[in-house]
């Protein structure tokens, strides 16, 4: 009884929202901020990357539906999302609202996901940030030795992906030197990124031929399932916003403002990118790995396709930017909480940010980017996600039940309880979507948690004392 009370022990509210006494992050984000920081971490290859193979092989020009079904699936989330961030602004996302409503063991398990979905996801977007950087580089004559260009893997010649690793601390660099400040560069580069896709589609438009939208839906409803299942890795990244709740100036009004105004104008660019593109090039033809790029090469637009291939660099760099940022700061919370070592969540006296989670972090997940070829892994960062995902749509219905003076009124999920539980369904679906290996590989992450939590966190929590 004693241990099946500890393991389901929740953060009380009072400790949550009285911050008095305690590590406090500094309180500059605004709404716009929150924007920026959303489609900084969403657009990246989701747009650049990946709708070439899933129109080619799984969609054909239906991959519009699919993008639009994804968009409804983290539409459902972003709603509860909000809910949960507005009531209690707090770092720590999924992993400190399952704190509160499902108890500690739940929420350990959650925030060890996120550790997977953020991590894994850096790694790989890093990986194909190197891939365009290098192709870009090449055009100038200028060539990484191969030994340096891949990951391990000495039957191909190629040892260690070092602009991978470089490209991750830079931006680990950036991190430290600041909240606001590193929020000024992204800022910069969500709108190069916005500005060169927003090109894509004025340019593209005039070369669109409809007779490339026959047949629009080659591979069937089915297609369209499996196509919506892969471009979820487009949208994720929203959740990202809700990490920052804590360094958000009224939090009441702008969390919602930041999380769905992330979606709306994600959802926009991604319908009108893939009717654009799919009408320019046949969709068979689109199986390659800059299909963006490789359309305006296709119509002889030779300027465009440069600026393209820049923003796809930029674009990458700011979602591993941002999702770099969400991890940093789910370490930090794990380590407030006394789930890992307490040096973690030492914050910099004068800069005001986690300098060691910072580091620990980005190194090794560097060192993951670096060494291991990620391509099989890449799923793990859906499932991760959608794991958070569900937890947070099903505890929406328990946060209601809570009844503290100190919970926030802020946003509310609208059709309570139904939209909670149709997002709820909506992930579980998503899940069963995605492949066999993927589900055991996650499930071998979940376990390697629960190790990790009976050998330290149980006895270390903050909430023994
Ligand atoms: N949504 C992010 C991307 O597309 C992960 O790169």
């Amino acid at each position: 009884m004693l241990m099946k009370n500890q393991l389901f022990r929740k953060k009380s509210l009072d400790q949550l929202l009285n911050t008095k006494g305690k590590v406090q992050l500094d309180k500059t984000l605004s709404g716009f901020d929150l924007i920026t920081l959303g489609v900084g971490a969403v657009v990246g290859t989701g747009i650049f990357i990946l709708p070439g193979t899933v129109a080619a092989l799984h969609t054909g020009p239906a991959i519009v539906f699919s993008f639009i079904m994804a968009a409804i699936v983290c539409g459902f989330c972003a709603l509860c999302y909000s809910e949960f961030s507005s009531s209690i602004p707090v770092a720590g996302s999924a992993y400190t609202y399952s704190y509160v409503v499902f108890g500690e063991l739940i929420a350990w398990v959650i925030g060890w996901c996120l550790i997977l979905e953020y991590g894994l996801a850096v790694a790989a977007v890093a990986t194909g940030w190197s891939a365009y950087f290098q192709s870009l580089i090449s055009g100038f004559g200028i060539h990484i030795p191969e030994a340096l260009s891949g990951p391990f893997d000495p039957a191909n010649g190629t040892y260690i992906n070092l602009p991978a690793i470089v490209i991750i601390l830079l931006l680990a660099a950036f991190l430290t030197l600041g909240v606001k400040e590193s929020n000024r560069l992204n800022g910069i580069m969500v709108f190069i990124k916005v500005g060169i896709v927003l090109l894509f589609i004025i340019v593209g438009v005039f070369y669109v031929k409809p007779e490339n939208w026959q047949p629009f839906a080659p591979y069937g409803f089915e297609g369209i399932l499996s196509g919506a299942a892969l471009v979820i890795f487009a949208y994720l990244g929203f959740d990202a916003v809700s990490s920052a709740a804590e360094e958000v100036k009224n939090p009441q009004r702008n969390m919602p403002i930041g999380i769905i105004g992330t979606l709306v104008i994600c959802t926009l660019l991604y319908v009108a990118v893939s009717l654009v593109l799919t009408g320019m090039v046949p969709y068979t033809e689109l199986n390659v790995g800059n299909p963006v790029a490789f359309a305006m090469e296709l119509v002889n637009q030779d300027w465009v396709f440069g600026i393209i291939s820049l923003g796809a660099v930029v674009s990458m760099m700011t979602v591993v930017f941002v999702m770099l940022y969400s991890g940093t700061r789910l370490v930090f919370s794990f380590s407030r909480d006394g789930m890992l070592p307490k040096m973690l969540s030492d914050i910099h006296p004068r800069r005001k940010v986690p300098l060691k989670s910072t580091w620990i972090f980005s190194f090794v997940i560097s060192i993951f980017a670096g060494f291991i070829p990620i391509d099989r892994l890449a799923e793990l960062v859906n499932i991760g996600t959608l794991i958070a995902f569900a937890a947070v749509s099903i505890g929406v219905i328990f946060l209601r039940k809570i009844n503290h003076p100190g919970l926030q009124k802020g946003f509310k999920v609208p059709l309570f309880p139904v939209v909670p539980i149709i997002s709820f369904i909506l992930c579980i679906f998503m899940i069963s979507q995605l492949s066999t290996f993927t589900m055991i590989a996650c499930l071998i992450w979940i376990i390697v948690g629960l190790i990790v939590y009976f050998t330290y966190g149980k006895n270390h929590s903050l909430l023994n004392k």
